[in-house]
């Protein structure tokens, strides 16, 4: 399965609010077949691109955390119904693209790709070989048949609350029918999205993602997450107890929370209590075997004692925290709608770093919002010096149909987003180096985690994130082993055993 991250933060998740956008979220076609229709639908279908009875997809996935996530899962629900997964486009009966609506660029790379699969459709096609084409995730929901009309090559466009229903799209295609599955589930697609099973958790190595919480209510003014994820849902402490210990059984050695907001997940506990995240992961921290725990993306104002008392007491929880702000003027805040000031940021992390003094902090920014000026890009620069991100991620503001950002008339002009988005990086680059250096010389605990490049090496993260490369047995993969820090790389660390 071919995973390309975009964009690397966990976010542009999008939640859809039911009739929210206008007119820009049309409605699916909402047709259910039972499972076993379906599974003769497939039966009675052409053989697989090799002759075989096993299908293959092959699923590409663009955006945050949570699409790959969600191809991971759509692919266990694909394999009980007989697909298997393939690294090779050119082997599949079925392409999948799992797409990011997050920004311009991430929306039209998914066009672009379809023109090349059309290409693709007609050569296999002269071959007598028959490729169906499905185009899931945020640019899915938030497109939905506006993708067949521009790619008519498109059987099936399946938005991020219906993927449980992906085999029986599958099946309805098959008899020639265009299916648009938008609509928002009455059911929980958690409920009836299959476990994969040991093996292919293990073949997905020791880190693993589960998803906590999806969608989002905070309306940030350029987003388009809170129109394409629906609104903030959680997952409840039994289902996600269930499976972290089914993840831990099958060798995962550390599990990343996911949620477009995350630190919003709440839900009633084993004590009949109402939980937010930091009684979740302190739950968590329970489970023998698993050894380290993080999650991603949170929100500045849901950020809680809790949550904080959990990096001070929680050993397995890593001292690695995504916290976006986006922008250091209060203005530019007010017009995101992100409703915090500075001062409450600054305030924040002041009090995480007294509780886990060794945090690694990573921020989102955005450059160009409508009607920022020059001193309140000054004023992000500052607050960038302030924090010292040991890493960060930022953008161009994108204008997104359907948010309020887009509607506005002082958009800054393209030259000028470049050239803050330059300086901006510059000085992100100049922390993160830091950052890294002061681990020269460190003996830290490193989870190993796959072959490196170079016979003999193996790639690990350490407890703030980075890649570490050191010399070390195969065997040795999902250790947790006592390493020192001897260099930097690019973006990486080189360290030995100890
Ligand atoms: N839920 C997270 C982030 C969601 S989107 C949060 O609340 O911060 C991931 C990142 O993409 C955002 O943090 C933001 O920096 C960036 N982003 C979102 N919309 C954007 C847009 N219209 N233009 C440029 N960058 C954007
Ligand atoms: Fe988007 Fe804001 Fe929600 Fe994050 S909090 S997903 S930036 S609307
Ligand atoms: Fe993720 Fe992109 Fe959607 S970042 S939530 S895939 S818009």
């Amino acid at each position: 399965m071919r995973i390309e991250i975009v964009n690397s933060s966990v976010s542009g998740q999008c939640a859809l609010k039911q009739g929210a956008g206008g007119g820009i979220f049309p409605s699916g076609i909402d047709l259910i077949q039972t499972r076993a229709q379906m599974n003769t639908d497939i039966a009675n279908a052409a053989p697989a691109a090799d002759g075989s009875n096993t299908r293959k997809v092959y699923v590409k996935t663009y955006g945050c955390q949570m699409n790959v996530y969600d191809s991971e899962r759509m692919a266990d629900a694909l394999s009980k119904d007989g697909y298997q997964t393939t690294d090779n486009p050119q082997d599949a009966d079925l392409l999948l693209l799992n797409t990011c609506h997050i920004r311009e660029k991430a929306a039209e790379k998914v066009y672009s790709e379809l023109g090349r699969i059309r290409q693709m459709k007609q050569t296999l096609a002269e071959q007598g070989r028959e490729l169906m084409v499905g185009v899931a995730g945020c640019v899915a929901q938030a497109e939905g048949q506006e993708i067949i009309r521009r790619a008519p090559i498109v059987d099936i466009v399946i938005g991020p609350q219906t993927y449980h229903r992906l085999p029986q799209a599958i099946a309805r295609a098959r008899k020639g029918e265009k299916v648009v599955e938008t609509e928002y589930a009455i059911e929980d697609k958690f409920e009836h999205l299959p476990q994969p099973d040991r093996k292919v958790i293990a073949k997905r190595g020791v880190s693993a993602f589960l998803t906590v919480q999806e969608g989002c209510d905070k309306f940030c003014t350029f987003c388009v997450v809170p129109y394409t994820r629906g609104s903030e849902v959680s997952r409840s402490v039994a289902q996600i107890d269930t499976e972290a210990r089914m993840l831990v059984a099958a060798g995962v050695r550390e599990i990343t929370l996911l949620g477009q907001n995350v630190n919003a997940w709440h839900g009633q506990g084993n004590d009949g209590t109402e939980w937010g995240l930091g009684a979740l992961l302190r739950q968590l921290s329970q489970i023998d075997g698993l050894e380290r725990l993080r999650y991603t993306t949170s929100h500045p104002r849901d950020m809680d004692d809790a949550l904080i008392g959990a990096h001070h007491d929680l050993q397995k929880l890593m001292p690695y925290l995504h916290l976006p702000i986006q922008s250091g003027s209060n203005s530019v805040l007010k017009a995101m709608n992100r409703r915090h000031t500075v001062k409450d940021y600054l305030d924040l992390i002041g009090r995480i770093r007294q509780a886990r003094p060794d945090i690694a902090l990573s921020g989102d920014f955005i450059v160009g919002f409508p009607g920022e000026t020059d001193e309140d890009f000054e004023d992000t620069m500052r607050l960038v010096e302030t924090v010292r991100y040991a890493q960060a991620f930022s953008f161009k503001y994108s204008p997104r149909p359907g948010t309020p950002g887009a509607e506005r008339d002082d958009h800054i002009a393209e030259d000028v987003k470049s050239q803050r988005l330059q300086r901006l990086q510059a000085l992100l680059r100049e922390h993160q180096i830091a950052f890294a250096d002061g681990c020269v010389g460190q003996t830290i605990d490193l989870l190993l985690e796959k072959p490196g490049r170079d016979p003999g090496q193996l790639i690990g993260r350490s407890p703030w994130l980075q890649p570490v490369i050191v010399n070390a047995n195969p065997s040795q993969i999902g250790d947790i082993v006592k390493v020192r820090i001897t260099r930097t790389g690019t973006n990486s660390l080189y360290a030995d055993c100890v």
